[in-house]
């Protein structure tokens, strides 16, 4: 039958030529070993230690310190870093894997270590000379330093060419001046990557990556962000009148600035994913759950087809946005451009995030509306997914751009 249908298509004029066969090239979800053992250590950590106090972390905005204390204590904070920089040496999946299971329990806490690694630990890996890697990178590696990542501004969002904050060339440092808006991890990180401008005439073209060490002269914060979601991740302005930073600071060369952060947002966009994933997953367990245990016209109302159909739906789009996210993890692990993959992967579970939590304070009907249940803190924190690093309407930008480039 196969073969009859292939008969007919080169008939017809077509013809199919590959260079790999999909027996030597796989796409396969099925995790290894070590990423189903990983799995389960962070999912039994994040149960037993973030997810029982996540909930106090979201009413007083506090930081969990402990948290991140305890990701470092598990060697997670260099996760996918060479051993010879501190790193545990693992790839793109597993870090996929260990964002989602964090999210389930604490949105706050996966975007914390999101931060770090995909967004300052990862741009010092691909960017930095050796000396970097082992000045900046290693002790960020181990969990001694926490990273932030410094892009947008109160003026730019989305238009990150049109970055102002200023980083004026004095030879062998940058005079910096400006602020940088929406900081995760804000007064709590040590290192922050600061995307400023050498040329405003040259918008993308002049822009620097510089790694700025928290206590720099002239570098202060602004007020802490009163957030709808993810309320006890840090995030603040950073403000930084005329604070010096050695030249030897920069991560790639003059005016690498734009290439630094867009390589770096496509891996962080996957981060971004997989907590949505894991926000998604975390609502539908506890809709579940309570499926199973409140009663309504004398049965369960996991019984009722109405609730059903809602958890039905929400698992079929939670499953296809982590195969996404899998799959752009993948390519990424095998070293093949993935601008597009991470873009599909985060638009997707982002709103898959939003549907699902929606419909899981819907299950919970009038008990989703307050705090005695964490259905309403799943719903806010799944918004800041499909707004942060690249809003969704600018993940369909980055999928039809290359896509008419034929990316
Ligand atoms: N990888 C490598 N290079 C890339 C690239 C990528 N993914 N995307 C673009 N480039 C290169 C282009 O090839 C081009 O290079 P040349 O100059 O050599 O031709 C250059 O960058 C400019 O590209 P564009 O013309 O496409 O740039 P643009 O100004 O039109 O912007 C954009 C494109 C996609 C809109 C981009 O500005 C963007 O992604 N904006 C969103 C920014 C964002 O996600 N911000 C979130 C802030 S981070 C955050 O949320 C922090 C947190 O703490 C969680």
């Amino acid at each position: 039958m196969a073969g009859s249908a292939f008969q007919a298509r080169k008939a017809h004029g077509y013809s199919m030529q590959t260079t790999t066969t999909l027996k030597e090239n796989p796409i396969t979800f099925e995790l290894t070993e070590d990423q189903s053992l990983i799995e389960e250590m962070v999912r039994e950590m994040a149960e037993k230690e973030f997810a029982p106090r996540a909930a106090e972390v979201d009413q007083k905005h506090r930081f969990p310190r402990e948290n991140w204390d305890l990701l470092a204590a598990s060697d997670l904070c260099g996760l996918p870093f060479p051993e010879e920089y501190g790193g545990a040496g693992l790839d793109h999946m597993t870090y996929a894997i260990v964002v989602e299971e964090l999210a389930k329990a604490c949105a706050t806490t996966s975007v914390m270590y999101s931060a770090h690694v995909s967004l300052t630990a990862t741009p010092v890996y691909i960017f930095g000379t050796e000396e970097q890697r082992n000045r900046i990178l290693r002790p960020m590696c181990s969990g001694e330093k926490m990273g932030a990542f410094c892009l947008s501004e109160p003026g730019t969002g989305s238009d990150s060419a049109a970055a102002t904050c200023m980083a004026d060339d004095k030879g062998d440092y940058f005079l910096l001046n400006g602020s940088k808006n929406w900081i995760t991890n804000g007064i709590e990180a040590d290192w922050y990557l600061i995307i400023a401008q050498t040329d405003l005439a040259k918008r993308h073209k002049g822009l620097v990556a510089i790694m700025v060490e928290k206590g720099s002269e002239g570098f202060t914060f602004g007020k802490l962000e009163d957030k709808l979601g993810i309320r006890g991740s840090s995030t603040c302005q950073v403000i930084f009148e005329d604070t010096k930073v050695p030249k030897a600071n920069m991560l790639g060369e003059m005016g690498d600035g734009f290439k630094v952060a867009m390589v770096t947002l496509d891996g962080g966009r996957i981060g971004i994913a997989a907590q949505a994933v894991g926000i998604a997953q975390g609502a539908w367990n506890h809709a579940y759950k309570y499926s199973r245990e409140r009663q309504a016209f004398g049965k369960y109302i996991g019984d009722l087809q109405a609730i059903q159909h809602m958890l039905a739906d929400m698992q079929t789009e939670i499953d296809a946005a982590r195969l996404l996210t899998y799959h752009a993890s993948l390519a990424q692990d095998r070293g093949d451009k993935f601008t597009t993959e991470a873009a599909h992967a985060k638009l997707f579970a982002a709103e898959v995030a939003m549907r699902s939590t929606v419909k899981c304070v819907q299950i919970f009907g009038g008990y989703g509306y307050v705090t005695d249940y964490p259905a309403e803190r799943y719903m806010r924190d799944a918004k800041i997914t499909e707004i942060y690093e690249g809003t969704s309407e600018i993940q369909r930008l980055v999928i039809a751009s290359n896509l008419l480039k034929g990316n």
